[in-house]
């Protein structure tokens, strides 16, 4: 049932909000379920947006989950790698048991969009002021998750299995010196508590127009990873560098002979690869060479014996190009812990994008290049059969290639991504419970 009156009065109370996807074989009940919901979603995602935190810092965005979870009278855990919230809904008849992931946090991003409830907040970070903004669009991921356990469990009685609910932390990385993200919830345990067959999420996307989803089967998003390098040399007058160890020569040298890591010894016929430099530090006065230059950057890969190969590649690279300048290298790659490539099990994607296109329509459901941007939703899909899927979140009219995109101070979403984004989970999910292939 979709009065014509009543859609067309909801969709003006909500704004710019386009009209709902629409496909012949969609479930009723999903339909019911997101038109019931659509003001929630939307109201709960305005209030995020509004209100943004910092990763670790959810703690007005955790208790809001926590209340809602609690008032569908789930089963909730709060306090999950600092503020994770998880919830687990017993379906009615057996079946599978799954997981549903969505991230909370914000960053330090000064929005400048002129929207009613644009973020003015502020917060630390790195030792200074910032702007807190929802510019990867996080808000939108909690909101329509918070839907989808709120549709779920008005189905509860005829829903197969289980579903376990993730609301997770720090998804962009905790601040410097704290644990936090996907890894520290699997490390506290939530799918040794609860191990699903499957574990799902989704991300909402400038680079496609809104009502579309995206996805891709295999590794889709890379791994992400960041190395450290200190040239040292030996400090000299500049005109007398015969006197010292010029460590800003051999530091050039190192970022030329790096280009060679992709262009002549990756496979790059099999999957890209891309090493940047994003800083070199050295040095202070013109007629001084310096005792020591700092290169730090990223690797992104999408294959784990490629990734550990430009490891290797960049290290020797360093130590050894310097060594021929008479510096030496200290290079830590990669520094830290990095994502992991996020991978979408094949069978899986084949039966979720059926489910897409259910739910949004065949034309609206497209497959997508690689992304180079990394996700840590790729840790629970290293321990269980994974699909993140793409909601395209740029409005009509605009060019989602040179729209704002994900982290930018002007990321828009267009508003109807939150009903797709909502029918779409929903279909992948009780398709799944339901068995359909
Ligand atoms: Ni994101």
């Amino acid at each position: 049932m979709r009065p014509a009156l009543l859609v067309l009065s909801l969709t003006l109370a909500l704004g710019a909000v386009a009209s709902p996807a629409r496909a012949g074989d969609a479930r009723p009940e999903i339909d019911a379920q997101a038109h019931a919901l659509q003001p929630k979603v939307l109201a709960w995602r305005r209030d995020l947006h509004e209100h943004p935190e910092l990763g670790n810092r959810e703690t007005r965005t955790a208790a809001l989950v926590a209340a809602h979870l609690r008032a569908l009278g789930l089963k909730v855990e709060t306090g999950i790698a600092t503020t994770g919230v998880t919830a687990v809904l017993k379906g009615g008849r057996p079946g599978p048991r799954i997981a549903i992931r969505a991230d909370m946090d914000a960053l330090p991003v000064t929005e400048r969009n002129a929207l009613p409830f644009a973020s003015k907040a502020t917060a630390t970070f790195r030792g200074e002021t910032v702007g807190v903004m929802h510019a990867c669009g996080h808000d939108a991921h909690t909101s329509i998750l918070m839907g989808v356990a709120e549709a779920l469990t008005a189905m509860k009685a005829d829903l197969p299995g289980e579903i376990l609910f993730i609301f997770q932390p720090a998804e962009e990385g905790p601040p410097d010196g704290e644990r936090g993200g996907a890894s520290e919830m699997l490390a506290e345990g939530i799918f040794r508590d609860f191990k699903p067959e499957a574990v799902f999420g989704l991300h909402v996307f400038s680079t496609l127009p809104a009502g579309t989803v995206g996805y891709r089967s295999g590794p889709a998003m890379a791994a992400s990873d960041r190395f450290n390098i200190v040239i040292k040399g030996r400090q000299t007058h500049g005109s007398r560098p015969w006197g010292g160890v010029d460590p800003i020569v051999a530091a050039a040298e190192v970022v030329t002979s790096a280009q060679a890591i992709v262009s002549r010894r990756q496979n790059i016929s099999k999957l890209p690869v891309v090493v940047s430099f994003g800083a070199i530090k050295g040095g202070i006065r013109y007629n001084i060479i310096p005792d020591q230059v700092e290169l730090i950057g990223t690797i992104r890969t999408f294959d784990e014996d490629m990734r550990q190969a430009v490891f290797a590649d960049l290290k020797n690279v360093a130590e050894h190009v310097a060594a021929a300048h008479g510096a030496t290298a200290v290079a830590q790659v990669p520094d830290t812990v990095g994502n992991p490539v996020t991978v979408n099990d094949p069978a899986l994607t084949t039966r979720a994008v059926a489910s897409l296109e259910r739910a949004v329509g065949r034309d609206r459901v497209l497959p997508i290049d690689l992304t180079m941007g990394a996700e840590d939703f790729a840790y629970y899909a290293k321990e269980v059969p994974g699909f993140f899927f793409f909601v395209g979140a740029t409005p009509k009219g605009q060019n989602p290639v040179t729209a704002p995109s994900n982290h930018s101070p002007e990321f828009f979403l267009d508003e109807s991504a939150l009903d797709v984004g909502l029918r779409s989970m929903l279909q992948v999910v009780l398709d799944y419970q339901d068995g359909v292939r």
